[in-house]
Parts: structure tokens; sequence; C-alpha cells
């Protein structure tokens, strides 16, 4: 007979934590996310310390390996600098063809898309919404609630992450705050 093993991850689907001494962890704060933000007036008077985002994954393979998946979730912290929200620095895939889906666990956002031409959209995230990121975009996500936001990610182990396109090129449009509520902002492209 073969025994029945246990794995060696566990997700809490209540808050899409997971736990195993296989997960890795790591935090973003505002002082290593300078750039990222419109109003650098607002960004320097804030507390470099203050946490923006946390990140913990599983990979169970080596990265770059062809066919696997990898797991992870994100929680974004509520808050603004000036009147734009909290959000992640962004990214495409190395791999550019290489999808990958979100879910949200808890929390309200939103999930930018650009495409290779530039051109946006903005997908709302709420508890329960899956939202499928095609291959070919790059994609961000922003706190748009009063409370924290996290959701889990599964995407291809061979996608790689590609963080400077998205530094150097901005998304096209940045979510603000206007009369207290989310609004998708127009901007000029600020690189190639
Ligand atoms: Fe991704």
């Amino acid at each position: 007979m073969l025994d029945i093993s246990t794995t060696r991850v566990t997700i809490d689907w209540l808050t899409g934590r997971l736990s195993g001494n296989a997960i890795t962890s790591k935090e973003k704060r505002l002082g290593q996310l300078a750039g990222l933000f419109r109003h650098q007036e607002a960004f320097a008077r804030m507390d470099p310390d203050q946490l923006v985002y946390t990140v913990q994954y599983w990979m169970p393979i080596d990265e770059g390996t062809p066919g696997g998946l990898f797991w992870g979730n994100t929680t974004i912290e509520p808050g603004r600098v000036g009147d734009e929200y909290f959000m992640t620095a962004g990214h495409c895939h190395a791999a550019l063809n290489r999808a990958e889906f979100y879910a949200a666990v808890k929390g309200e956002g939103v999930l930018l898309l650009m495409n290779e031409s530039g051109n946006t959209r903005a997908e709302k995230m709420h508890p329960g919404s899956l939202s499928y990121i095609p291959g070919g975009f790059a994609h961000r996500v922003v706190n748009t609630g009063q409370t924290p936001l996290t959701f889990v990610a599964c995407w291809p182990s061979d996608a790689g992450h590609d963080y400077t396109t998205v530094a150097s090129r901005g998304f096209g449009v940045r979510i603000r705050s206007i009369d207290d509520l989310p609004q998708v902002i127009q901007e000029v492209a600020c690189g190639p």
C-alpha cells in the first residue's frame, strides 16, 4: 500500500497566505520605489520605511524550467503618495508570450494591463475576481481601497520578470484619487 503524503505547502484561503519551509517572502518599502509615483514632493515627505507591499511565492522547480508553474501572493497596503494609490512596480514577463492568472482574495483594487503598443486597460479586482493576463501584457496592481488588497497568482516557471521596460516607459495611465474616488488618468508616455 502507498502512503498518502502531506503537501509541502498549504494555503489559507481566507487570507491567501502560504505556509511551509519552501516559501520565499519579500517586502517592498516606499524607499525602494523611488520614481514610481508621479508626486515626487509628497514621496519625499513620506517615511521611506513605510511598507507598500509584500510578496510570498513558491517555486517548486528551478526558475527558467520550461513547462512548470509557480504560485504566489501579493498584499498591497492601503495608502497614497499624494493622490496616487499604493501599487506594485509592475512588470512584463522576460519571455514575453507567457501568461498569468491573478485572483483577488480580499480588498479592492485595479489591475492595469498594457500591451506592446502601449495601449492600457483597467480591470476591477475584488474578492473572488479572477483575471487572465495574456502574454505580451505588462501588469500592475493598484490598491484603491481602505484595507490591504491581497491576490494570489499562478505563472509559468519560464516566464521570468522584466521590470526595466515598465520603469522606463511608464504605464500610460495612473490611478488617482479624484474627489475621493479612483479614476484612471491618461498620462503622456515618459519614455520610448
Ligand atoms: Fe507576472
